[in-house]
């Protein structure tokens, strides 16, 4: 076969390396899978707007993210245990975002702690995924950690108080492998191997209100990102109990079933915000057309999470490099033959939408 092209390609590679329970867990979604399928299909009813004769001479797709620079408007979104793809885990994947010039969101329930992924790419900027875990010491302790080693953001997941229902993994009986250790889940219940997804976020406190994102923005040193919002509503309560930007996330159709995709979600979540603070989006982006339809509903960046897995299952930092190689190169492409020499230069006005107004 040639060299992988797309992201297409890596995940056809990486179903067949990865062992079939693990490739279900990091593939699937909740339920019928109609919002994992939706999120993809939702960005191709989206169509972009080519202007012409716009000199794209010097066209980059360098930005910046609260205020960081970035080589692209993509982020890595902050997924689980990286060491089930590929030994290396999570310090494979935070080498390649630093080798590409952009941002990795590391999850809690990562197979390495903050301290080592940040000694793996010491220059690199980092984020630090939190989830709350019902013993509220080992949260503040990780919450130290992460800031002692340099992340430069806490990204708060709000939409995981429980965990889908992951058919896949039911059928497939799927159970972590028992050399896997997380680290911080290891902290807050003491021995934990062999365990399920599930078994971990049943250790998630199911109690977080708005309330505890206000206590959290006070008290971190860094801004707060709060990842998993989709409604007008949410987007506005979080502009006003502190959040420094929102991700607009169904957090790729693995939690409820019956939800929008994010495409036509990230609209009212834009109006919502009005202005105040930044908007990312992530679900279903596997082209760089999509980061530009995103760009022009209003986001200031994306973030994925199973493409860079795929790359990672595929020769891991080379591969996760390779990935978000493609896609910068993507994105860049299509914004130069929109016309845009730059992110910023996206509008409104450069994206329809089949059958919408
Ligand atoms: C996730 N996601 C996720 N989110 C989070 O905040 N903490 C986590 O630990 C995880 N873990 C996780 C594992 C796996 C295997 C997947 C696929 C996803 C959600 C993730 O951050 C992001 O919202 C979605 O992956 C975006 O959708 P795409 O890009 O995978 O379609
Ligand atoms: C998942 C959790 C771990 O989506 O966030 O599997």
């Amino acid at each position: 076969m040639h060299e992988p092209l797309n992201v297409a390609d890596f995940e056809r590679l990486a179903e067949a390396s990865l062992e079939p329970g693990a490739f279900g867990y990091f593939a699937g979604g909740a339920g019928d899978e109609q919002c994992l399928r939706e999120n993809v299909d939702a960005w191709r009813r989206h169509r972009l707007r080519p202007r012409v004769l716009v000199d794209v001479g010097e066209a980059t797709a360098k930005t910046t993210v609260l205020g960081m620079e970035v080589s692209m408007p993509l982020l890595v979104a902050p997924t689980a245990f990286h060491r089930m793809v590929h030994p290396d885990g999570e310090t494979a994947t935070a080498r390649a975002a630093a080798t590409v010039g952009t941002i990795m969101c590391l999850s809690t329930l990562a197979t390495s702690g903050p301290a080592e992924v940040a000694a793996a790419a010491p220059d690199a900027p980092r984020w630090f995924q939190l989830y709350v875990f019902r013993e509220r010491a080992v949260t503040q302790n990780l919450v130290e950690q992460a800031v002692e080693a340099g992340f430069e953001a806490i990204v708060l997941t709000v939409d995981a108080p429980r965990l889908g229902r992951r058919e896949r993994d039911l059928r497939t009986g799927f159970r972590i492998p028992e050399d896997i250790v997380v680290p911080s889940v290891a902290a807050a219940v003491g021995e934990w191997t062999g365990a399920t997804p599930l078994d971990a976020l049943s250790r998630i406190d199911p109690t977080l209100s708005w309330g505890d994102l206000e206590q959290l923005v006070a008290a971190s040193p860094v801004p707060v990102v709060v990842k998993g919002i989709q409604t007008a509503e949410d987007a506005h309560l979080a502009c006003e109990h502190g959040a420094s930007a929102i991700v607009v996330s169904n957090h790729g159709g693995r939690q409820l079933d019956a939800v929008a995709p994010t495409a036509e979600l990230l609209p009212e979540c834009v109006d919502a915000v009005g202005g105040r603070i930044e908007v990312y989006v992530d679900g279903g982006i596997r082209r760089g057309a999509d980061v530009v339809a995103a760009l022009a509903l209003g986001a200031r960046a994306v973030l994925v999470g199973r493409p860079v897995l795929w790359g990672l299952a595929h020769g891991g930092e080379t591969g996760a490099t390779r990935v978000l190689e493609l896609l910068r190169d993507e994105i860049e492409l299509a914004l130069a033959l929109c016309g845009c020499a730059s992110p910023e230069a996206v509008t409104p006005a450069h994206v329809s939408r089949i059958g919408g107004p």
